[in-house]
């Protein structure tokens, strides 16, 4: 996948970020998954007033993939916060992503904006050892 199309994937993960529900942390995230077929699916962080119930961006986008039907294909995974934070998924995210890139046994490219620049990592950098759906025997 080219620097561009990286380019354009984190686009579309800043401007799914606007999209957040995020009025208590105010911290907007948002994410883009793109799938071998070329599909992009975003989505943002959706907040509780019950603060712990929060979902992070990532996890709303793997579960909007997923409710679309989608079973595995994940190939890259851009996210974006405010103002060019720091980002990468947080833990609960990495083990949500690795559930549905394990269903065919991808290893999705992860990319998080940051103030200097777009770092990169594989998903089983982020997760070693995950626990996926293979572990249940
Ligand atoms: N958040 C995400 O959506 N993704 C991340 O990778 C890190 C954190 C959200 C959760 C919460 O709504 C807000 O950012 C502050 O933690």
């Amino acid at each position: 996948m080219s620097v561009n199309a990286h380019e354009d994937l984190l686009a579309a993960a800043r401007k799914a970020a606007e999209t957040a529900y995020a009025p208590y942390s105010n911290f907007r995230v948002g994410a883009a998954l793109l799938f071998a077929d070329g599909a992009v699916v975003t989505a943002a962080n959706v907040e509780n007033a019950s603060y712990g119930l929060s979902l992070c961006a990532e996890t709303t986008a793997v579960a909007r993939a997923m409710a679309d039907g989608r079973r595995g294909g994940l190939v890259v995974v851009a996210v974006s916060g405010p103002d060019a934070e720091d980002i990468s998924p947080c833990g609960r995210c990495r083990q949500v992503l690795n559930e549905l890139a394990a269903l065919d046994g991808g290893d999705p490219l992860v990319l998080g904006e940051g103030r200097n620049g777009v770092r990169e990592w594989r998903l089983s950098t982020l997760l070693p050892d995950g626990f996926g759906p293979d572990s249940l025997g």
